[in-house]
């Protein structure tokens, strides 16, 4: 088939190169010129492990434009896969949706719109008036949330755990699921405002279990359990699973944070008040701000003290920073009058961290006379650092390990001083 993809983001290209290897022929679609001519070049503007070779591979069923008659044209399926961030008032803001729906022509064969942003459950209905006012009856609609996770989300888009497809008319969901031929999943077929709602529940679900077992760590600390075992005790329980109970200093990135506040604020808006996502989202904004009091019970005062973020990006990876905890943990040391050094080895802060952060050529380099280092993202570089090197450059050897990815034994016999989350320090 002929495929569109509107959007060249983390969701659009991984869409679109994996459509084009399992054969159909893609066009994906973007406003910023700058990315369409680096795709065009073979340069992949994001960082997810396997695109880059993906691209590459599938590139005579690709192509890049800015144009949207070029991306329109013969096309059987429109996938949406264009940013839906988050408005000041917490609402998701569609601005991008209702650009592409509104530039869609009318056509005289059925073409099907497909959408994999995240949006608020009601959406489809309200772009089905919009279409039907402009008369484009050929144009059918369907939702086909997105689930893949930034890191491994090509291996999520070809091996997923579901297909969800939501219709208004049983022969555009047949279009998207023929679509998918070739991919062994269940197919959840529902309707339009169910298909909705399976994503912003599905985030929700896996926000309360990490909230959950930041909770738990928390407790673990305050009553001397250790949260690694705690976690592999319960996730054995067939009925919970091990998954989603790493703690840690809370979820950051471009879904979690803006899809709860926004099934939040859909609920609120509703007229109901979601009182369980509320204590997670809260926990959440705690969690991050842990770690200050770690550093403060040992360090007395940040003020003049400096401090070495190991870890940028939201989690290992990705170079995504969007709500990611290193810029919440930034922003509070230095407003402690904290000196900041950090260091990731693909997430570039230098944009992010208004030049108030020194950004390290090397982990070794941001420890360079630390009072302490905190790891914000597990990444292997990280965890398998010369540790024993690293607490020469350090003024004093103190890890706060906010991911939990250290061998805690191994740093007290280099003479580090170890805070872990949820585990006794010492
Ligand atoms: N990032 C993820 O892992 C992930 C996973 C599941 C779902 N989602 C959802 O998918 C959607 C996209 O997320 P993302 O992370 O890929 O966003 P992104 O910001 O990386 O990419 C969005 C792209 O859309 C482009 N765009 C804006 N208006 C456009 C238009 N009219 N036509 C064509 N392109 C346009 C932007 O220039 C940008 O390149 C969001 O709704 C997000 O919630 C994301």
């Amino acid at each position: 088939m002929r495929i569109a993809v509107f959007g060249a983001g983390y969701v659009g290209l991984v869409t679109g190169a994996c459509f084009a290897d399992l054969g159909h022929d893609v066009v994906v679609r973007d406003v910023a010129e700058g990315k369409i001519d680096a795709l065009r070049d073979g340069r992949v503007p994001i960082h997810e492990p396997g695109l880059e070779e993906l691209l590459e591979r599938n590139g005579e069923r690709l192509r890049f434009t800015a144009s949207v008659e070029e991306a329109l044209e013969d096309v059987d399926v429109v996938f949406v896969a264009v940013g839906t961030p988050p408005t000041p008032s917490g609402d998701a803001d569609l601005t991008a949706v209702w650009t592409v729906v509104d530039e869609l022509p009318d056509v005289d064969r059925r073409v099907v719109l497909a959408m994999k942003s995240t949006v608020p459950v009601g959406t489809g209905r309200t772009v089905r008036h919009r279409l039907d006012e402009r008369g484009l009856e050929n144009v059918g609609y369907v939702s086909n949330p997105e689930f893949t996770a930034e890191g491994t989300a090509i291996r999520d888009f070809l091996h997923p755990d579901r297909i969800v497809i939501g219709a208004f008319d049983s022969r555009d969901a047949d279009v998207v699921e023929q679509l998918h031929a070739g991919i062994d999943a269940p197919v959840v077929r529902a309707d339009v405002a169910s298909a909705e709602m399976i994503k912003l529940a599905a985030n929700a679900a896996l926000v309360t279990r990490i909230s959950f077992i930041n909770e738990i760590a928390n407790v673990c600390e305050a009553t001397g359990a250790d949260v690694l075992r705690v976690a592999e005790g319960i996730g054995l329980d067939r009925r919970i699973g091990p998954s989603f109970l790493r703690a840690g200093i809370g979820y950051g990135g471009s879904c979690f944070p803006k899809d709860s506040l926004a099934l939040k604020q859909l609920a609120a808006n509703s007229g109901y008040n979601f009182q369980l996502l509320n204590a997670v989202i809260e926990v959440n904004e705690l969690q991050k701000r842990r770690v200050i009091g770690k550093l403060e019970r040992r360090l007395e005062t940040l003020r003049g003290k400096k401090i070495a973020l190991l870890g940028l990006a939201f989690k290992p990876g990705t170079d995504d920073m969007r709500e990611a905890p290193s810029l919440v943990l930034a922003g509070r040391l230095l407003a402690e009058g904290a000196e900041v050094s950090a260091w990731d080895p693909v997430a570039d802060g230098s944009g992010r961290l208004d030049g108030k952060v020194e950004i390290a050529p090397s982990a070794l380099d941001a420890l360079d006379g630390a009072d302490a280092a905190v790891v914000v993202t597990e990444w292997a570089e990280i965890r398998d650092l010369d540790w024993a090197a690293a607490g020469e450059r350090m003024r004093r050897r103190f890890v706060v390990d906010g991911r939990n990815a250290l061998d805690a034994e191994a740093l007290r016999e280099l003479g580090f001083e170890y805070e872990g989350i949820g585990r006794t320090s010492s």
